[in-house]
């Protein structure tokens, strides 16, 4: 990777710096245009992938400086990192990672209080229930925008509506309704949260609200979120739970059996043994006639370049047959009937699996 020389080398004239940003923008509305990149084969060599990386961030980072439309040149680099991922095999991808973390344009993106979160890691984890907070933009992460730059607070406002941020909050309104759903099908229905984080999907539940379900358990193994819990739902159903799915998978609970078990934001973890085994475990929790509900970020999540290298947030991205293989394998020999399906942009794929009455 070049070294990174003062900005003002970057261009040697206004005309070129001009015609470079036009190029960069224009990349967002070339993406929009193809459905999308995944599956292309991986065409760049690994020290065209890197002079491409240090053009792309130099170019971004030069614009930065400026001060201005932080928030479009973010999203810009967003996609311009998607597109050359695409381009890279996972190797070569790999070596990309830490040089772009070394590129001074780091400390720029860090004034964003979501993508610091994430790559700061204070729980030694990315996703906590904070940075949950900041991804729904909701009001108990205000203080924390607020305490940012304008400048970070620019940035926020792009990646806190990113199409990745935007399927998370797409997810917590569809795991309220397959809570509300199944409170309507069963009176006083028992529900299971995986890796609840903060839970705030139960801010959606309308049978939380209307009293209509008599138990709902919310795991995680990070007391700090679980505390938000206890004290966010203080007088409702809800019963914090400190455990994890190391435990789970060990039956060191006695949780009795539910109507609604469901985990969104931790499969993505998960190798395919253990999210196969985890799978069986939770089905294993389900009454006759309820439902298992797993979430997954797929393969077409478009901000995983960025999140891989300036949120330093790996996940396991499944497309739909690698999801498909982990339901397969852990209803085997089981009567239940199954569904795959994905939100709405497609960043996240669901599976659903349901027993019989
Ligand atoms: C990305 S967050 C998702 C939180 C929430 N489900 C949501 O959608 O907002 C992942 C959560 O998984 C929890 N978690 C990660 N590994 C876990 C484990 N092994 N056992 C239990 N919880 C775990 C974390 O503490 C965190 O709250």
């Amino acid at each position: 990777m070049r070294s990174h020389e003062p900005r003002a080398t970057v261009f040697e004239t206004a005309a070129q710096a001009a015609d470079s940003l036009k190029q960069f923008k224009d990349i967002k509305h070339a993406l929009r245009n193809t459905a999308s990149n995944t599956g292309k084969a991986p065409t760049l060599q690994t020290n065209e992938a890197k002079e491409e990386l240090a053009q792309v961030l130099d170019t971004a980072a030069f614009f930065l400086n400026g001060g201005r439309d932080a928030g479009y040149l973010v999203e810009c680099l967003v996609l311009q990192l998607h597109d050359l991922r695409s381009e890279c095999s996972p190797e070569t991808w790999k070596e990309l990672v830490p040089l772009a973390q070394a590129h001074p344009i780091r400390d720029k993106l860090m004034a964003d209080p979501f993508t610091r979160r994430s790559y700061e890691k204070p729980r030694g984890y990315s996703g906590d229930g904070v940075l949950l907070d900041l991804l729904y933009r909701h009001p108990a992460a205000q203080e924390e925008v607020e305490s940012s730059s304008q400048f970070g607070q620019d940035i926020y406002a792009y990646t806190s509506i990113s199409s990745s941020a935007l399927a998370v909050q797409e997810r917590r309104e569809i795991l309220a309704q397959f809570v509300d759903e199944t409170a309507a099908r069963r009176g006083g229905a028992e529900i299971l949260t995986v890796a609840c984080g903060h839970l705030r999907e139960a801010e959606f539940s309308s049978a939380l609200a209307g009293k209509s379900l008599s138990r709902w358990v919310a795991l995680d193994q990070d007391e700090a979120n679980l505390t938000v819990v206890g004290k966010d739902f203080a007088e409702t159903v809800v019963e914090p739970m400190a455990g994890s799915i190391k435990g789970l998978m060990a039956q060191q609970y006695d949780l009795g059996l539910f109507d609604l078990v469901y985990s969104a934001g931790v499969y993505d973890y998960l190798p395919f043994e253990i999210a196969v085994a985890l799978t069986r475990r939770l089905l294993d929790l389900v009454n006759p006639g309820g439902t298992l509900l797993v979430g997954n970020f797929s393969t077409e999540v478009v901000p995983a370049g960025y999140m891989e290298t300036f949120m330093n947030w790996s996940l396991l991205l499944r497309d739909e047959s690698q999801m498909r293989e982990i339901v397969v394998a852990a209803c085997a020999g089981q009567d239940v009937e199954t569904e795959l399906f994905f939100g709405e942009n497609r960043h996240i794929v669901y599976a659903r699996m349901s027993k019989p009455a």
